[in-house]
């Protein structure tokens, strides 16, 4: 039955895989595979598949071994950051320079975070689970096992997923998805269906060549594999110093009071100012915001002309003033609603102006919630659209839902004068 070769084969498998995880490999390995593959199954295969289980990259390795029994799993070290870093330096101090490594801090900066429950902060259910990007300090750890978080102590498990760990995965954009989409940021949702994502499901589905050309987010954010990324306009779409258009300067002004960065009265400005330089949310000087545009455009250049590029990415801008245009607008018109006392100051507003980085907090009065939604998720459309070759994200879904809502403040200011002249 059995050829004679076969038997010599087995038992040098057997020979092995003794050698594996007798006493040839270290006594923890040994005891954790060993029990895990009990209690949990899924995760030592997974393990199993990894270039880690390839290279002898061991759980202990990466939880340590004061863990050695059932009954005292609060032993093992969940690993931060600097554990994967003492292997892999190079992907994690770029990681330390780009912008994911702020997550977890802007998340915390901002007043809003700290009137929200727990659950959805340290928890991870809500924004702490897109904002769990980014290293937390030895006080930010303390303090969230303290409350009992004890979990979500890495970034670099949010692009490759723990225990397969793998590059391919990271390399696929929907490795972004469950960040990048939604409400105020749904660049899955613009990036799948323009045609530089039709074209890369079209390929994955092998309906196009291996070769054919396909931008995915990597691509453009990660090229050549840096873990350093960055935008020019970043996130709140707001810069200095001021454009030198002088109705977009103004219009600019204004947002920035809106964001509680310069004091409406004085406009001078607030300590949000330093907040935003030290977590670099907004772009202070005019070489660093070209720096970016420039790399951008070399990207993009890999396949269409420098000029289609710049002229493209040059259009988002002006969407940019274009909205800053209609933002204004609704931002003059709530103002002045608190000014003259139609609608009250929420007791956690600093000033009695319209403050976004309190993000639609309950208590406030209706108007400034249109007024809100307007500036976080269809303003962002309407320039992120652009950027992402969507023109559906640009129009229907950005400026038409600006102009609308624009429409709406003002036929609100009209009834609350109305109303507050009758009483
Ligand atoms: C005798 C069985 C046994 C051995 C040996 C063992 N573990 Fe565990 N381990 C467990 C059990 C049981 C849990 C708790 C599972 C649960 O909560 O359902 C656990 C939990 C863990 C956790 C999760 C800790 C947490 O905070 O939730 C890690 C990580 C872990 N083990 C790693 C290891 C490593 C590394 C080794 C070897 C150094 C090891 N285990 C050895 C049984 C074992
Ligand atoms: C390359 C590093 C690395 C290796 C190797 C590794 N782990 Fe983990 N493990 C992690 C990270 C990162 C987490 C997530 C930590 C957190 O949430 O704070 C984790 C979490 C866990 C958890 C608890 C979280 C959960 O989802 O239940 C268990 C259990 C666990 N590992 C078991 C193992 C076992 C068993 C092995 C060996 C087969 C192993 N790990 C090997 C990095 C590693
Ligand atoms: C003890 C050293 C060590 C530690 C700790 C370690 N790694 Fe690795 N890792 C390796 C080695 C060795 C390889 C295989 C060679 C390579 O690709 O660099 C590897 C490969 C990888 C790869 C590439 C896998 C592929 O599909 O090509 C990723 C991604 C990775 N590690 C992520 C991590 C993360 C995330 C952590 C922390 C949770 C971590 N590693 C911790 C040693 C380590
Ligand atoms: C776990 C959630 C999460 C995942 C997964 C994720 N990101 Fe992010 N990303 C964030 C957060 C949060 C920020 C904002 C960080 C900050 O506070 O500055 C961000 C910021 C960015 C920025 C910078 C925008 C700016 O301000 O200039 C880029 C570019 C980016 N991510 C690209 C990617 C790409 C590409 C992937 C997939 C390979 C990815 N992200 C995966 C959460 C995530
Ligand atoms: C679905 C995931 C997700 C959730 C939930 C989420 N965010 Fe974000 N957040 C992101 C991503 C991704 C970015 C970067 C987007 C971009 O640049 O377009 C971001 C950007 C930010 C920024 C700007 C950072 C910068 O450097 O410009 C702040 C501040 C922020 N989020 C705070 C919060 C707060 C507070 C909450 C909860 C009320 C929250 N986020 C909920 C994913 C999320
Ligand atoms: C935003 C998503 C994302 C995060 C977060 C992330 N990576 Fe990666 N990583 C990638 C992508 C994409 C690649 C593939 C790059 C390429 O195409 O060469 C990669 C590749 C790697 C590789 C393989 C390098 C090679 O060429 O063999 C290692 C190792 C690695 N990452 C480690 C880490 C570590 C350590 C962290 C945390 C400090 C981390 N990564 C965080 C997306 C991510
Ligand atoms: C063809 C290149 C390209 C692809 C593919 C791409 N982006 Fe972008 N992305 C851009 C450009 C250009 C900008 C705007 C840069 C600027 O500020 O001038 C941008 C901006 C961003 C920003 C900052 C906020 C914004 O939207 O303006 C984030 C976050 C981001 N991209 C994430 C992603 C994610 C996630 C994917 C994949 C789902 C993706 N991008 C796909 C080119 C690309
Ligand atoms: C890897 C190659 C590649 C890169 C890099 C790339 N594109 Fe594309 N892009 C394409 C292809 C292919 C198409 C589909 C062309 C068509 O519709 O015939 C496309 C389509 C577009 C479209 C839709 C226009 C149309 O004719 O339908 C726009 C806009 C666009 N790209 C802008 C950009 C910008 C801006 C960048 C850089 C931020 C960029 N692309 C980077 C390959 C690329």
């Amino acid at each position: 039955m059995f050829s004679k070769r076969m038997i010599l084969i087995s038992i040098a498998l057997l020979w092995m895989a003794a050698l594996a995880f007798g006493e040839g490999a270290p006594a923890n390995q040994n005891e954790c595979i060993a029990c895990h593959k009990k209690v949990t199954p899924g995760f030592v295969s997974d393990w199993g598949v990894s270039k880690h289980s390839e290279e002898d990259v061991t759980c202990s390795d990466c939880h340590g071994d004061k863990h050695k029994t059932a009954k005292d799993a609060n032993l093992a070290r969940l690993p931060d950051e600097q554990v994967c870093g003492e292997c892999h330096e190079d992907q994690f101090d770029q990681f330390t320079r780009g912008k994911h490594n702020y997550g977890w801090r802007s998340m915390n900066a901002l007043p809003i975070t700290h009137m929200e429950p727990d659950e959805l902060m340290e928890g991870s259910v809500g924004c702490g689970g897109c904002h769990n990007m980014g290293i937390k300090s030895a006080a930010e750890k303390k303090d969230r096992w303290d409350k009992g978080y004890r979990y979500q102590n890495n970034s670099c498990d949010e692009c490759h997923t723990r225990h397969a760990f793998s590059k391919k995965e990271a390399q696929d954009p929907r490795a972004c998805q469950q960040c990048h989409m939604g409400y105020d940021h749904p660049q899955w949702e613009m990036w799948s269906s323009s045609k530089h994502g039709t074209r890369f499901f079209v390929k994955q589905a092998g309906k196009l060549p291996e070769g054919a050309a396909a931008p995915t987010c990597q691509l453009c954010h990660m090229p050549d594999g840096t873990h350093e990324n960055r935008t020019a306009w970043g996130f709140f779409g707001v810069r200095l110093p001021l454009p030198k258009d002088k109705q977009w300067a103004a219009d600019r002004v204004i947002i920035l009071k809106a964001l509680g960065v310069l004091n409406p009265g004085t406009g001078k400005p607030t300590p949000r100012l330093e907040m935003m330089k030290s977590l670099h949310m907004i772009q202070f000087t005019e070489d660093a915001w070209k720096a970016e545009r420039e790399k951008m455009i070399k990207i993009c250049s890999r396949c269409h002309a420098g000029q289609y590029a710049r002229h493209r990415l040059e259009m988002g801008d002006r969407m940019i003033k274009n909205a800053d245009r209609l933002m204004a607008q609704g931002i003059k018109i709530v103002a002045a609603l608190y000014k003259e006392g139609i609608i009250k100051k929420p007791d956690y507003y600093p000033f009695a102006y319209p403050d976004f980085l309190y993000f639609n907090q309950t208590g406030g009065s209706y108007i400034d919630q249109v007024l809100f939604r307007m500036y976080m998720k269809y303003r962002m459309r309407t320039y992120q659209g652009v950027f992402h070759a969507n023109p559906d994200y640009v129009y229907w879904y950005g400026w038409a839902a600006m102009t609308k809502s624009l429409g709406e403040i003002q036929e609100l200011d009209r009834t609350m004068r109305a109303t507050h002249k009758v009483k």
